[in-house]
């Protein structure tokens, strides 16, 4: 972890402003930080045909496996709610798949934030070992 929560935060709120939300209005940013400190960002993107949906978490993910990474140790989310908003539980799938049991920083754009585990957030996860 190379990064403070601020600036993982920080990364998560501003590619948040690029959220193309004009369906919901629900803007989400999120970042992932690699084992060596390099942070990918992504926003939710909607479309007209609702199911084709992506979140935000999932874009971040995408971005860094598509560059090439594989080790990735924290996840920042914002949404500008009151109560803290967590990942949708797609998006617990595939931070398990991807990210493993890593802390998870909940935040809005009113400096309240929060860290969970992502055991805590998809207990008893389905993952590849089960394949075997
Ligand atoms: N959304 C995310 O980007 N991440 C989540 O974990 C929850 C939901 C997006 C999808 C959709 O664009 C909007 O929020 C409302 O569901």
């Amino acid at each position: 972890m190379k990064h403070t929560e601020d600036e993982l935060i920080a990364a998560a709120a501003e590619v948040r402003e690029r959220a193309y939300a004009p369906y919901s209005n629900f803007k989400v940013g999120a970042a992932v930080e690699t084992e060596d400190g390099k942070i990918y960002t992504g926003c939710n993107v909607e479309s007209a045909s609702d199911g084709l949906t992506v979140c935000g978490e999932r874009v971040a993910i995408w971005k860094g496996i598509s560059r090439g990474e594989t080790k990735f140790s924290r996840v920042a989310v914002v949404v500008d709610t009151e109560e803290l908003t967590p990942p949708c539980g797609v998006c617990r799938q595939i931070i398990w798949e991807f990210c493993g049991d890593v802390p998870v920083i909940l935040s809005n754009l009113h400096g309240k934030s929060e860290t969970v585990q992502m055991s805590e957030l998809l207990p008893r996860a389905f993952d590849s070992k089960f394949l075997k």
